[in-house]
């Protein structure tokens, strides 16, 4: 980061912007923190700004794009949102309630603008590539500065110096792009793991899901870069990626020399200082015989798969364009759990897709009993407005969607208890992630099955790999003591 810092400050802005990227945004950088150098001095104290992100692990890694571009523009980060200068929000919206979440709070921060003269807001994520929301921020919501989508957030130095010359809302949303640009800053929030992204976009279209009209087609990174991000990563002290793609199972196939998720996995693997390797999300109908072979013959890849369901019922799945039955569901978990038993599995699940009966509702839970998942994560079904599912017929009732939740969620919890007690009295190796939020005498870790642990330490432990024994199950964490001094 330090190299790239200095190349900025040699650039002279008063020459004309580079056309090809990375430059151009390196231009707009520097230009972006001599407009921020100025406030600053006008303000009387260096200027802050607060990221807030809704949503999925993709958005978490496109946010600390933003925050890494904001450092390098001369932003101090600022964790109090009240007293931010530049406040962000990196909306998701694959539930209404995410969406309800930014409009709410974006009243609230109309206020807190009248009373700072230099504060910003930035609205961008996958809400912003909705037509519909955009109308709605501008004919309502006037005080925002900048809005942009998934696409060009590698743009937003450019963006942030064409608001300080404009002094109007800057939007910039594009439909979708076949572009990825490398070798921009980023920040990261921890020192010892990171997401990486090996591939951006979906091109499933399950009759739910609106991620592939605002996160655009599928696109996979070229290996070379995933490789090198990666090195470059462990060579600053990261010890576990956890790479990022909403189908990850497909990855490679529109490189110019394909290549499988596997393959990518064995290329990783090799990385040396690398210790832990995880991956999300994978899409049951695309994983492979290779894949599982791959992650029995690991020694990187942790022993956990999310592996999303979404119902148990194969007329509910067709419905969804899943593109698997339930016994084809069914047939993975048992191959994957023969190659690998330890392996942890999760899930996701939605209830009350339109047309969902009680028979079919049993089936999900039939599924929930057979697999015995380790946690799971269950959706409420939400409608989302340009879908396919949103204008099927026989939408479910509130109550009786409520109700099945209710059991629903009864049920993964008490198997997910059960589940997660098996490993008491066992060593595991762990990852300390942080002190305790509770008891500052403890330190927290998460094991390769992605359970926590929190344990005595202190915080000369945090990033550290060391071998925990766990004495007690506490439900769905561990408490444990530490065997080997690092
Ligand atoms: N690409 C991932 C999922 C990304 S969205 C995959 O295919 O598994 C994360 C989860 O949100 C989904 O797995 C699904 O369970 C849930 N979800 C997506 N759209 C939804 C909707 N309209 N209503 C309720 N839950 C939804
Ligand atoms: Fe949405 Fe399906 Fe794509 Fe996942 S695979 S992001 S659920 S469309
Ligand atoms: Fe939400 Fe966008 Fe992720 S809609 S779940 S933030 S891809």
């Amino acid at each position: 980061m330090k190299e790239m810092a200095e190349y900025i400050n040699d650039i002279d802005v008063s020459k004309q912007a580079p056309v090809a990227e990375p430059n151009r945004q390196y231009y707009f950088i520097k230009k972006a923190s001599e407009y921020v150098k100025a406030a600053s001095k006008e303000a009387g104290r260096p200027l802050t700004f607060c990221v807030t992100t809704f949503g999925c692990q993709m958005n978490a890694r496109d946010s600390e794009k933003l925050v890494g571009i904001l450092e390098q523009i001369g932003y101090q980060e600022e964790v109090d949102e009240d007293k931010a200068d530049f406040v962000i929000y990196n909306t998701c919206t694959v539930r209404e309630n995410a969406n309800m979440r930014v409009y709410g709070r974006l009243g609230q921060l109309k206020a807190a603008k009248k009373k700072n003269p230099h504060m910003m807001i930035g609205l961008c994520g996958c809400m912003m590539q909705e037509p519909h929301v955009v109308e709605k921020l501008k004919t309502s919501y006037h005080f925002v500065d900048i809005i942009f989508g998934t696409h060009n957030i590698y743009k937003f130095a450019e963006l942030i110096a064409t608001r300080f010359e404009s002094r109007r809302m800057v939007i910039d949303i594009w439909k979708d792009t076949d572009k990825i640009v490398e070798d921009l800053p980023s920040e990261r929030k921890f020192s010892f793991k990171s997401g990486v992204n090996i591939m951006f976009g979906c091109n499933n279209f399950c009759s739910y899901c609106i991620v592939p009209y605002v996160r655009g087609r599928e696109r996979s990174r070229n290996p070379k870069d995933i490789i090198r991000e990666i090195e470059r990563l462990v060579a600053d002290g990261v010890v576990e990626v956890m790479l990022l793609g909403q189908n990850v199972n497909s990855y490679g196939k529109n490189l110019e020399e394909p290549m499988s998720f596997a393959q990518l996995l064995q290329k990783i693997e090799k990385i040396e200082g690398l210790e832990r390797i995880r991956f999300m999300t994978s899409h049951p109908k695309d994983l492979s015989d290779e894949l599982i072979e791959v992650m029995k013959n690991s020694k990187k890849i942790c022993r956990h798969l999310h592996l999303p369901v979404q119902s148990g019922s194969t007329e509910i799945l067709k419905k969804m364009n899943r593109r698997y039955t339930k016994e084809q569901y069914l047939e993975l978990v048992h191959k994957i759990r023969e190659a690998v038993p330890d392996i942890s599995l999760t899930t996701d699940i939605i209830v009350g897709f339109p047309g969902e009966t009680e028979e079919d509702f049993l089936e999900t839970m039939d599924v929930v009993k057979q697999v015995r998942y380790d946690s799971a994560f269950t959706f409420i079904y939400s409608k989302r407005t340009g879908t396919p599912a949103a204008v099927m017929d026989n939408q479910i009732p509130d109550d009786v969607v409520k109700h099945r939740f209710d059991r629903l969620l009864k049920e993964v919890q008490s198997i997910s208890a059960e589940v997660c007690s098996v490993h008491e009295n066992t060593m595991q190796s762990v990852l300390v992630e942080s002190m305790n939020d509770h008891d500052e005498r403890l330190v927290t870790g998460r094991m390769s099955n992605n359970l926590l642990v929190h344990f005595p330490g202190d915080a000369s432990l945090i990033g550290k790999i060391v071998d925990v024994y766990l004495k007690e199950c506490k439900g769905f964490y561990y408490i444990g003591e530490m065997k080997n001094i690092p």
